[in-house]
C-alpha cells in the first residue's frame, strides 16, 4: 500500500467513514484514527500497530456534551475539569455505555473519553460525524510520533493517509484520569499536571502508583516499557549526575567507553518544561537514529510537567547510570 501525507480533511474523514484507519494529528501526539462505532475499524487500528488487545483506545469527541452518548454516572468533577481543559491534553476515564464496542475498551467497563484541541482533528471530527478512536500512531512499544514525517517512518506502507498538522505543540500525550471510586486518580502523567488538577477538584488528586489493593484502579496500557529508542538508553537522577559524567569522558576513556559512541540528551537548550516536553520525543528519534552505542539523559525535577517528562523518559529507558568518583555504575531495570 502506497502511504502518502495529505492536507485534505475531507479525503481523511472519507477514509475513516469507509471503515479504515488514518493518521491524524493532534495537539499531543499524531494518533491512528478509526470510527470508535465500528468494531472491524477498531481491530484494523490494533492490527496496523501491533498493539496487544488488553490495552484499550481512547475515543475522541468534538465537544464535552457529547460524553453522555458514551459515558453514564458521570461524576461532577469530570465536568468541573473539562471546563477548564477541553478541548486538551485531558482524556477521562468513564463508565461506558454499550454504544461503545468491547474492542475500543478491551473488554473494560469503562471507556477513555477526550475532546482534542487540534483543528484538523477538530475538523475531520465534525465531517465524520462519529467519535474517534485513537492510540499513537507508532508501531507498538516505540516511540509516539509529533510530526507527519515522523508517521511516515512508523506506518509506511501499513496506511493509505497521514493528514498533516504541523508539528503537535504538546509534543507527549494527555493526562489520563480516573474517577474510580470517588477518587481523582492520574492513571497517566500527561500536559495538564496534577497540580493543575488539584486546584481546579479542590481536593488530593492521587496517582496511580498510590492506589491500593481496597482503592485498585486499573489501567492495562501501564507498561513499564514504552516509547522505547532502539538504541539503549540510560538515565541519570540529575542533570549535574550527567554533567560529571560527562566532564569525565571528556578527560579519558572511562570503562572502555568512548564519547564518540555514546549520544548526550541535553535539555538545558530547552526554556522549560513546555518546550522539552515539546521536543523530548522527537529528539529520542532522531538521537536514536545517529547509531550510538547508548544514549544518557538526566531525569528532570518531578514536579508539574516534569513528572510528565520523567515518566516518558523512565519507560523509554533500559536502566540508570551513576558516576560514583571512580567508573560508571549501569543498572539495568
Ligand atoms: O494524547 C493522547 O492521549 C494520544 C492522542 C492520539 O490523543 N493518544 C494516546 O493513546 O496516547 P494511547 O493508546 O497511546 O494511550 C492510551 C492510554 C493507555 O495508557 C491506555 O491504557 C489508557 O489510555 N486507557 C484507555 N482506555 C482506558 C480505560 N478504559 N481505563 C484505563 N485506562 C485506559
Ligand atoms: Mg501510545
Amino acid at each position: 500500500m502506497e502511504t502518502r501525507i495529505i492536507n485534505s480533511v475531507e479525503l481523511a474523514a472519507e477514509e475513516i467513514l469507509s471503515g479504515n484507519v488514518v493518521a491524524l494529528p493532534t495537539e499531543t501526539v499524531y494518533g491512528l484514527g478509526a470510527d470508535a462505532l465500528n468494531e472491524d475499524a477498531v481491530l484494523k487500528i490494533y492490527e496496523t500497530k501491533k498493539r496487544p488487545d488488553f490495552n484499550p483506545l481512547i475515543v475522541h469527541v468534538p465537544d464535552i456534551s457529547e460524553f453522555e452518548k458514551y459515558a453514564e454516572n458521570i461524576h461532577p468533577d469530570v465536568y468541573k475539569l473539562a471546563d477548564f481543559f477541553s478541548p486538551g491534553p485531558i482524556t477521562f476515564i468513564l463508565k461506558k455505555k454499550s454504544i461503545i464496542p468491547d474492542i475500543v475498551t478491551a473488554g473494560l467497563d469503562t471507556v477513555a473519553l477526550r475532546v482534542p484541541y487540534h483543528e484538523l482533528f477538530k475538523f475531520v471530527l465534525r465531517l465524520t460525524k462519529t467519535p474517534i478512536a485513537a492510540p499513537s500512531a507508532n508501531m507498538f512499544g516505540r516511540i509516539s510520533p509529533t510530526a507527519a514525517a515522523e508517521v511516515m517512518k512508523e506506518l509506511r506502507g501499513k496506511i493509505k493517509y497521514i493528514l498533516d498538522g504541523g508539528k503537535s505543540t504538546v509534543g507527549i500525550e494527555s493526562t489520563v484520569v480516573s474517577f474510580e471510586g470517588g477518587r481523582v486518580t492520574i492513571l497517566r502523567h500527561g500536559f495538564i499536571t496534577k497540580e493543575d488538577i488539584e486546584k481546579v477538584v479542590g481536593r488530593k488528586v492521587y496517582e496511580y502508583e498510590e492506589s491500593s489493593e481496597d482503592n485498585k484502579v486499573t489501567s492495562p496500557g501501564l507498561l513499564k516499557s514504552h516509547y522505547a529508542p532502539l538504541t539503549p538508553l540510560y538515565l541519570a537522577e540529575h542533570t549535574f549526575d550527567l554533567k560529571r559524567l560527562i566532564d569525565e569522558l571528556d578527560d579519558e576513556k572511562i570503562e572502555g567507553l568512548e564519547k564518540d559512541s555514546i549520544g548526550i540528551m541535553d535539555f538545558s537548550v530547552y526554556d522549560g518544561f513546555r518546550e522539552l516536553s515539546k521536543n523530548l520525543f522527537s529528539d529520542l528519534r532522531n538521537i536514536d537514529e545517529r547509531h550510538y552505542k547508548m544514549i544518557f539523559a538526566a531525569k528532570v525535577k518531578n514536579v508539574k510537567l516534569g513528572r510528565a517528562i520523567n515518566d516518558r523518559l523512565e519507560k523509554a529507558s533500559v536502566g540508570t547510570i551513576k558516576y560514583n568518583g571512580k567508573k560508571i555504575v549501569f543498572k539495568d531495570k
